[in-house]
């Protein structure tokens, strides 16, 4: 498993290129997509790129429960803002209350996903499958731990506003992508990212099971 190494900028703009590409050179695409500060540079680079997603499907990874989509915390009012009110998409999926059931079959039904980008969180998280979710877990409801909930309040005006739960895309969700770009930032990932893609392959650091992964790309940048 090889770490690549770039600036934010490049990286960005390297996985926005693979985006474009796809999605011009298919008939019909379905990405999988990711919030959080890491993938926000790849949003700005594809909003100014050419390319035409209106037959492109999106699911999203996660969801906070009990934040409405006017809420600017909740990761549709993030998508939103950063992606689709910019371009205009076939669909956008979140596993919300009424899709979370389905989730995993309607992905299915979509013939898979064919790009998914993804970010990891310090205690070595992906989408909000935390240190414990065992490998064929699907998309549900989860409990955030105390870490996540801690590391997400930065983005509320005080912790006690952080959702506690959320809706999630499982590990088998995620595997099942034709492709994954895993992309951390900051030198506060960089341990985190090295255990898990040299280390054991173990539900304690979730984001090593992408290890097994036959088509997973690995992005670092300081
Ligand atoms: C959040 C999201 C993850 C994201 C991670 C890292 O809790 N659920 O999908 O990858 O934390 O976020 P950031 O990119 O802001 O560090």
């Amino acid at each position: 498993m090889r770490i690549r190494r770039n600036t934010y900028q490049k990286v960005c703009h390297q996985i926005a290129s693979t985006i474009k590409k796809l999605v011009n050179d298919s008939e019909f695409s379905v990405l999988g997509l990711a919030t959080g500060s890491t993938p926000i540079g790849i949003y700005e680079q594809l909003r100014k790129m050419d390319v035409d997603f209106k037959k492109t499907l999106t699911y999203n990874l996660d969801e906070y429960v009990g934040l409405d989509k006017s809420h600017p915390q909740s990761y549709k009012y993030f998508m939103n803002e950063h992606l689709f009110k910019h371009k205009e998409f076939h669909s956008n999926n979140f596993p919300d209350e009424k899709l979370c059931p389905y989730y995993d079959s309607m992905i299915d039904n979509s013939d898979g996903i064919d790009i998914q980008i993804l970010g990891i969180g310090t205690n070595g998280h992906i989408a909000f499958n935390e240190p414990g979710t065992p490998r064929d877990s699907v998309t549900r409801i989860v409990d955030l731990t105390e870490n996540t909930i801690k590391d997400n309040s930065r983005f509320f005006n005080s912790i006690d506003e952080v959702p506690t739960q959320a809706r999630t895309m499982g590990i088998e969700t995620i595997m099942k992508s034709k492709e994954i770009y895993l992309v951390a930032q900051g030198k506060h990932k960089k341990e985190i990212l090295e255990k898990a893609m040299y280390g054991d392959i173990t539900p304690e650091i979730p984001a090593s099971f992408l290890q097994e992964h036959q088509n997973l790309k690995v992005y670092y940048s300081d």
